[in-house]
């Protein structure tokens, strides 16, 4: 017999388990209560499972990472060498793309300064640049920045997008790797981060990035709006870059600690938006029949699809 294992960390563990047994012909098992005979088990779907676990899986042919971002999964230093694929989806794209229109849309409407008059009862309309005065740069033109880039580009935005290798995408400037990273950074004026964690990228959204935003464009100052990792981010530079006036906002859906302590001074800055990541929602059900095509794929020895790269780290 092969069966499956659902092993996932939290509230979503019901629903992620529900859905596979949904799916016809599949045998599943659920960490912790219900894994059975570890020997049975040859397909593993984890997000956030405890590290060490799947290294107990004798038969395991696949990892299936129940998220995009597969950067808690590679840190498990036992995991064992079989391919490993990742959630890639159009809805999930979408979802985030929202995410990244809705602030985008906030900084360029004013709309933090339209709240502050809006307590203070102050009717006052302030000058409205057109969107395509304004300069947004996209890290990372994956599966979901580069939708993300498009959508933004349609609204009218001059958008740009900055990846490990080169890009084409109609109606996006592109930028590449290590020498593309102050070009793209000079002309951006909103930076939006979707990024993947990995050895090349923690850390990188430091003071030295956002002194290199521009901050005299259209936009009216240099804004951060960050929904890859939190520890892309250095906290304490976000905070000194919004004192000086290096960064005029920032959007933080994703924090190097989650959930966000009590005590971080994020919580209360007034040019801080804090969402519980939450940018980007996979639907169990959406997600568990494209497993089910990809482990048919892979006992038809066909290619799989969405594979991590670990050497890359995503
Ligand atoms: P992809 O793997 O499709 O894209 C990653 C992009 O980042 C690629 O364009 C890649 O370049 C680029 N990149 C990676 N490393 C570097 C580097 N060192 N320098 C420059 N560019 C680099 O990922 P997705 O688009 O699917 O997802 C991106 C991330 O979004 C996830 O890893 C996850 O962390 C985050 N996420 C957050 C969510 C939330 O709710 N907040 C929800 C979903 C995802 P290249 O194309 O050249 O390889
Ligand atoms: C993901 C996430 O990576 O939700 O899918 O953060």
């Amino acid at each position: 017999m092969s069966a499956m294992l659902v092993a996932v960390d939290g509230d979503l563990a019901g629903p992620w388990t529900q859905a596979f047994r949904k799916q016809p012909g599949a045998i599943v098992r659920a960490w912790p209560d219900d894994l059975g005979d570890p020997r049975e088990i040859d397909i593993a779907c984890v997000w956030r499972a405890p590290h060490g676990l799947l290294a107990t899986l004798p038969n395991l042919k696949l990892i299936v990472n129940l998220g995009a971002g597969a950067d808690y999964l590679l840190a498990d230093a036992s995991l064992p060498d079989v391919p490993i694929v990742r959630a890639a989806d159009p809805d999930l794209s979408m979802r985030v793309t929202e995410y990244a229109v809705l602030h985008t849309l906030r900084y360029h409407r004013r709309q933090p300064l339209y709240n502050a008059q809006q307590r203070a009862r102050i009717w006052k309309v302030h000058e409205q640049p057109a969107a395509s005065e304004v300069n947004v740069g996209v890290m990372g033109l994956g599966v979901i920045g580069a939708e993300a880039a498009r959508v933004l580009a349609r609204i009218g935005f001059k958008v740009a997008g900055w990846s490990a290798s080169p890009k084409i995408i109609d109606g996006i400037e592109t930028f590449h790797g290590a020498a593309g990273l102050d070009p793209f950074l000079a002309r951006t004026e909103i930076l939006i981060c979707l990024l993947p964690l990995t050895p090349a990228t923690g850390g990188i959204l430091d003071g030295t990035v956002f002194r290199k935003l521009r901050r005299d464009g259209a936009a009216g100052g240099a804004f951060l709006i960050n929904a890859g990792r939190g520890p892309l981010q250095i906290d304490a530079d976000i905070l000194a870059a919004l004192g000086d006036g290096t960064l005029a906002g920032a959007t933080l859906d994703v924090f190097p600690e989650e959930p966000l302590p009590p005590s971080s001074a994020l919580w209360t800055h007034p040019k801080v938006t804090v969402t519980p990541h939450n940018a980007g929602d996979i639907l169990p059900d959406i997600l568990a029949a494209q497993v089910m095509r990809q482990i048919a794929r892979l006992e038809r020895g066909e290619p799989l699809q969405n594979l991590v790269d670990r050497r890359r780290g995503y």
